[in-house]
């Protein structure tokens, strides 16, 4: 997977400064993933692995919501080429659902609610049950009564002002009906087109030549998102409500299903399948009977929606990042077509990771025209035996890259062969594909050129990530400028020791940088002087910057902390990359340094161009500077922690992280050594044996106040 050396630090243990790195890489990452999956129709990752930068991206946010970037992926769900319609903040915001797909993930939802809430057995929890339209969300703010601004759901904070548009939808009220109405009201719902207006839109798109949209909600987005409302008017648009936001004085009802109810008497189209159900029993009675009738609704939907019914409820429960705890979206499976697989073509990502893409006779799935499927690796192809000229079924979930699922073997072609993946890279060095130890030490699945730094479909990541701010972070040459200089015929920088030799190679040019476009004398000189500064580096950045797999920053820092020098640290990586047992057990003995580490460093250092372009770098540097002691004072060096219950402004990974990089052990069990036991609601047999045995008992915040760091 893209970036995946760089993503290994725990969220919790990340500085500002990594953050703010790391969201950077993380939306050119995604956004570069986004265009080969939406406008080349070409992806390079799995969805797990792009969901995985996704999910990344979305914890940091969480942790440092100062840092969220105008670019960031995360705002950009959902929303398509903006800045034709003004912002419009919204005053409560627009959030997500969690999704869950099998039924036991509904029973732990309930199960999860009722533990939470502290519901006994024979106290009853009302929950509703509602279709999951597909379509698009707006939020419709009422002032005395009178519509007065739509916007869409944008990033969730900030959507677009789409009211006149809006004012074109029929479903929507001008005013809403009835009296002692609150002075605000905001009422949110789903936009969307009923599969028989689609179809006549998209006749009169081909009548006219112009192109056809994929699926209703396209449909519905385009005809939403359009500057001319005489344009939405004359496509028929239709408004559920279902949620809502800013009410002055609080919602009036004090249920989901009240408030509905309500939302219909202010004249309002609510969804007639919604039920109140009193049991995850029930609730999964209706997902069924919603399931068998989504044919012939006559509109897309996607899913069902469970939502806490009592209002106050709902408060108590309130957000985990940015869903409720007390929504959730059961999503149906995925839509399945079958086509003939044409060729596997082999895609290089920029970690030289190869991904073997499926390219298919072109098929509709679930309204959607599919040509490529990801096949992820070379095992998944020998799992499925997928042969060129195959019929294969595929599938797709939503917006995700379409999967080969199985193959139709009945209609195998007599002469096929097994799929031969390669086993050299597609650059010129033609190095041989390795495939990486996983972190949790198993042989990976993904095949990945060992060129590094030679191999130039790894190059500019490799130099983007050497100059970045934890690494070498040289001023006034960022990603910008990497790819300016890897392009550069007079001043190539196609290696790190090339940065150190911009000065003087370019005295000699005859064509001088400071006369180039986007330079000039101060800019130059402040560059070659800021080249200079970073002659002298400390060695855990040092090792860092390599851009070794599995080895982010707390390793490159564990390791430059173990080996002390750089030549140390170099000796044994040369003698682990010739296969030197004793150099590989003194590495894996370090703390939290495992195979995925040593093997990635054996890889490395095996590879002579990788080799040579570090020599070169070390030679062009002043000195490396030997790395510190550990330091040991923090309150709770030394001590054992155990942490129990529903942690709520951390997952238990990042506790356990950052509990440990603050010196901490951190065990499964209370036992006599414990110092302290972290509860969270919900703890039970944890929480009574360190009372008997008289171990501090801390709060999550309670711990935070301890160690001086803030929660969230
Ligand atoms: S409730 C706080 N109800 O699903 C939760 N959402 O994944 C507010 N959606 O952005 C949403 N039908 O566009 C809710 N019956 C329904 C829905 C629904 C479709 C969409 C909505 C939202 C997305 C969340």
């Amino acid at each position: 997977m893209a970036g995946r050396h760089h993503t290994t630090t725990p969220v919790a243990a990340l500085t500002p400064e990594e953050a703010a790195d790391e969201l950077a890489r993380l939306a050119h990452e995604i956004a570069a993933h986004d265009a080969r999956y939406y406008q080349e129709d070409a992806p390079t990752v799995s969805d797990a692995d792009y969901d995985a930068l996704r999910v990344r991206n979305t914890a940091i946010e969480a942790r440092f919501p100062e840092l969220i970037r105008e670019d960031s992926p995360s705002r950009k769900v959902g929303a398509a080429p903006t800045g034709k319609f003004a912002k419009v903040r919204h005053a409560v915001p627009m959030l997500s659902l969690q999704n869950a797909f099998a039924d036991e993930e509904v029973l732990e939802f309930v199960e999860r609610i009722r533990r939470f809430l502290r519901i006994p057995e024979g106290e009853s929890l009302v929950i509703t049950a509602e279709p999951k339209i597909d379509g698009l969300s707006c939020s419709l703010r009422y002032e005395g009564g009178a519509l007065a601004v739509a916007a869409t759901r944008g990033d969730g904070f900030e959507g677009e002002d789409v009211t006149a548009n809006v004012r074109t939808i029929e479903d929507v009220p001008k005013r809403l009906k009835g009296r002692g109405l609150p002075d605000v009201v905001e009422v949110r719902g789903e936009v969307y087109l009923a599969h028989a207006d689609f179809a006549a839109i998209n006749a009169r798109q081909q009548a006219a030549g112009k192109p056809v949209f994929a699926n209703p909600r396209n449909a519905a987005a385009g005809s939403l998102r359009q500057l001319d409302p005489g344009i939405t008017a004359s496509r028929p648009l239709k408004f559920f409500a279902y949620a809502w936001g800013d009410i002055t004085g609080g919602p009036p009802e004090d249920s989901q299903s009240a408030m509905v109810r309500w939302l219909k008497g202010c004249g309002f189209v609510t969804n007639p399948l919604m039920k109140a159900c009193d049991s995850a029993e029930a609730l999964l009675a209706v997902y069924r009977d919603i399931e068998s009738r989504r044919a012939t609704l006559g509109y897309d939907i996607d899913g069902v929606v469970y939502k806490v019914d009592r209002i106050d409820w709902q408060e108590r429960l309130g957000f985990v990042s940015r869903s409720p705890r007390w929504a959730i979206a059961h999503k149906f499976p995925a839509e399945k077509a079958t086509t003939v697989l044409r060729d596997i073509e082999i895609q290089v990502g920029r970690t030289g990771a190869h991904t073997p893409v499926a390219k298919l006779e072109p098929i509709t799935v679930g309204g959607v025209v599919v040509q490529n499927a990801t096949l992820h690796n070379a095992d998944e192809i020998a799992r499925l035996d997928v042969r060129i000229g195959d019929t294969v079924e595929i599938q797709r979930a939503g917006d995700v890259i379409p999967q080969v699922v199985r193959v139709v073997i009945e209609k195998r072609p007599a002469d096929t062969r097994p799929y031969e993946f390669p086993i050299l890279c597609k650059c010129d060095l033609k190095t041989a594909l390795v495939r990486e130890t996983t972190a949790s030490g198993e042989e990976g699945v993904v095949a990945r050129c060992s060129g590094e730094f030679a191999c130039p479909y790894q190059t500019i990541e490799h130099l983007r990530h050497f100059v970045s701010r934890r690494a070498f972070d040289v001023e006034g040459l960022g990603e910008k400028q990497i790819a300016f200089f890897f392009e550069d015929e007079d001043l190539p920088v196609g290696a790190p020791a090339d940065i150190f030799t911009l000065a003087k190679r370019d005295e000699t040019n005859f064509k001088k940088l400071k006369d180039k476009e986007g330079f000039g004398s101060l800019s130059v000189k402040n560059l070659f002087e800021a080249i200079d500064a970073r002659r002298t580096i400390a060695l855990d950045r040092f090792i860092y910057a390599l851009g070794i797999r599995h080895v982010g920053e707390t390793t490159a820092r564990q390791l430059a902390r173990a080996y002390g020098t750089w030549d140390a640290f170099f000796a044994t990586a040369q003698r682990i990359a010739k296969g030197d047992a004793e150099a590989r057990a003194e590495m894996d003995a370090i703390d939290q340094i495992g195979d995925a580490v040593v093997d990635a460093v054996a890889k490395y250092f095996g590879e002579s161009h990788n080799e040579r372009v570090v020599e070169k770098l070390v030679a062009e540097l002043d000195r490396i500077v030997d790395a510190e002691k550990p330091q040991s004072a923090t309150p709770v060096a030394g001590k054992t922690v155990v942490f129990t219950g529903a942690l709520e402004k951390m997952t238990r990974d990042e506790a356990k992280a950052m509990a440990e990089r603050l010196g901490a052990k951190v065990a499964g069990s209370v036992s006599k050594k414990t110092d302290f036991l972290v509860a969270g609601p919900g703890a039970g047999s944890k929480l009574t044996k360190a009372r008997d045995a008289g171990v501090t008992v801390l709060t999550e915040d309670e711990w935070f106040a301890l160690v001086g760091e803030t929660g969230t």
